[in-house]
């Protein structure tokens, strides 16, 4: 059995790639591809269409590679912090790497992932990204819903430098709902076991799929 883990964050010692390793380190008896999506070129989609027929994109990127690790896998771990995340949901590269999945919808050409885990970094909200994940995978994908490990982490503005001082900070925001932040309410993995707890758990249970 073979499972492909994708990191999305372009930070490559930041939250979501350490909950992503966590994951994978704790597997037993699988095949593993690891991949950060920071160490490929991966262009948009053309919208050319000429993967239709071939269910190959056009565009000499790093897509090859990583279609051909993501055909040949039955579990898929993906990591992505949340860039704008009540409006955008998740952020760029991780949108470009689904965008290009295109390629795999056409001719009957079937991926044969029965599991997949999403792993959500964001400091507001995961909702419009778990929302937008849900219906790819399963209504223009036709794969299983994803699970989803939601990673509390900094906002932004948190983490800037000048949050205290701009004005277009997220922290001026909390102060105007009366919340005065502090930096020792600055969300930090090691304040939060039970994310790893629940890693081990899925960890476990991936495990388990093994023939
Ligand atoms: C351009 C940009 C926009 C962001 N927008 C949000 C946001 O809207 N909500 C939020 O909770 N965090 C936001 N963040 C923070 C990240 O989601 C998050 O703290 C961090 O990147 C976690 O993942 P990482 O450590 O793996 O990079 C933003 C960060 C950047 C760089």
């Amino acid at each position: 059995m073979k499972v492909l883990s994708v990191v999305g964050s372009p930070r490559k010692d930041g939250n979501t790639a350490q909950v992503v390793e966590y994951l994978s380190n704790n597997l037993e008896g699988v095949d593993q591809d690891l991949i950060y999506l920071s160490d490929y070129e991966l262009r948009p989609c053309l919208g050319c269409m000429r993967c239709v027929h071939t269910n190959r994109c056009v565009q000499q990127d790093g897509w090859d590679h990583i279609q051909s690790c993501l055909m040949e896998a039955d579990v898929l771990i993906l990591g992505f912090p949340t860039y704008y995340a009540f409006s955008l949901g998740f952020n760029a590269m991780t949108h470009v790497f689904l965008e290009r999945w295109f390629a795999l919808r056409h001719l009957g050409v079937r991926l044969k992932l029965k599991k997949i885990i999403c792993v959500v970094s964001s400091g507001t909200s995961p909702e419009v990204a778990q929302k937008g994940l849900t219906d790819f995978f399963v209504n223009y994908h036709r794969l299983p819903a994803p699970e989803f490990l939601n990673v509390q982490t900094p906002i932004a503005c948190m983490t800037c430098g000048v949050g205290d001082v701009c004005e277009m900070s997220g922290l001026a925001l909390m102060a105007q709902d009366g919340i005065i932040y502090t930096p020792d309410m600055k969300p930090d993995l090691s304040k939060q076991p039970e994310i790893f707890e629940k890693a081990a758990q899925i960890a476990a249970s991936i495990s388990a799929l093994r023939d």
